[in-house]
């Protein structure tokens, strides 16, 4: 049979649907992404980290929680609940996978980021399993974190992936100012480690028994908030700029959105290190630092164009063309 017959044709009305769908998973990715941190959050303030004692049962001979001398019920399944949703976030992982397989064209570049999802869920899982067995060691908890956090950026990633093409990525704002973002990327990372840093000294660092990192919590808290300052002075910067040099309307919505959510977060936890941290303050902030992942992420995507998504029509032509050559 001649190769041609096997090209993989498929109606426009599959195409169109099926980008819907992928476009749709995608926010759900973002959402679980981030949500997980929080339920891993919840997992803490509750001093729920041992609730399953080891990985991957949760008490030796088992993968559900039962009833056990030593772990109290709660904490069994708030823990348990916390990594039954690692595999719910797989599944969404999964199903991104196999929608950008199964697009026309086929995308490398989804297809790439796709996967890093699901492989950074497999990674999650054992980082997970590592942090129980070391008995919640401050570090392996960091660890965790902050691969979530990579895990958001990179879903916000894959979202606008959905929503252009495949060129060479043209930036829309003049090279310093990229160079800016990039550095405010960066100060962000540090924000979120000295955040973790902070958590890891304080009094939710697992549970009653975890080793602390043993440094002066208010000391961890001032430089947490002066990476905060740091990050507001760029975004002003960057603001001046954006107002002086772009018309682009989601670009400006987009920075107001983030400057917004920061100063939200600032606040929150201006307001948790006052008040003693209370547990449920915590997991907002944790709520919160996700969301400023998403904001510093969508802000750096719409400064940047690859163009429009491909059609599906001109790559049948091409698939068939490359088809024909290799048959003639
Ligand atoms: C954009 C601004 C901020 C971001 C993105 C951020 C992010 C974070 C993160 C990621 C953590 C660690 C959460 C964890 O390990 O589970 C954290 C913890 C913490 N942050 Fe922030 N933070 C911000 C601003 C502030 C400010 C201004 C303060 C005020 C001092 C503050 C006080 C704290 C405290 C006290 C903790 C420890 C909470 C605990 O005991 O678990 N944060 N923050």
């Amino acid at each position: 049979m001649p190769s041609y017959h096997r090209a993989v044709s498929v109606p426009p009305w599959f195409t169109t649907r099926l980008l819907a769908l992928q476009r749709a998973i995608a926010v759900a990715l973002v959402i679980a992404q981030g949500g997980i941190a929080v339920t891993g959050s919840v997992v803490r303030v509750t001093g729920s980290g041992l609730g399953c004692p080891t990985w991957p049962q949760c008490v030796a001979g088992s993968l559900t929680p039962v009833a056990h001398p030593e772990v109290g019920p709660l904490h069994q399944w708030v823990e348990f609940g916390n990594r039954t949703l690692t595999g719910v976030v797989g599944v969404i992982a999964g199903l991104i996978v196999v929608a950008a397989w199964l697009g026309r064209p086929r995308r490398r570049r989804v297809l790439g980021l796709a996967l890093v999802q699901l492989g950074g869920v497999a990674l999650q899982a054992v980082i997970g399993g590592i942090t129980v067995l070391t008995g919640l060691l401050w570090w392996t908890v960091s660890v965790h974190f902050l691969v979530s956090m990579g895990l958001v950026w990179m879903a916000v990633l894959l979202h606008r992936s959905l929503a252009e093409g495949d060129e060479p990525a043209d930036t829309l704002l003049p090279r310093p100012l990229m160079a800016l973002q990039v550095l405010q990327g960066v100060v962000l990372g540090f924000l979120l480690l000295a955040g973790t840093f902070v958590t890891a000294a304080g009094p939710h660092a697992g549970d009653s028994d975890t080793p602390r990192l043993a440094l002066p919590v208010d000391n961890l808290a001032q430089v947490h908030a002066d990476l905060l300052f740091l990050f507001l002075g760029m975004l002003t910067a960057l603001g001046f700029a954006i107002r002086a040099l772009s018309e682009d309307t989601v670009l400006r919505r987009r920075f107001r959105v983030l400057v917004a959510v920061v100063l939200s977060q600032g606040a929150l936890g201006m307001v948790q290190y006052w008040t003693g941290v209370p547990e449920v303050l915590v997991s907002l902030h944790v709520l919160g630092a996700g969301a400023v992942v998403v904001a510093t992420a969508a802000l750096w995507v719409a400064s940047r164009s690859r163009g429009p998504v491909p059609s599906q029509g001109v790559d049948d032509v091409h698939e068939r063309l490359d088809l024909a050559e290799q048959t003639a």
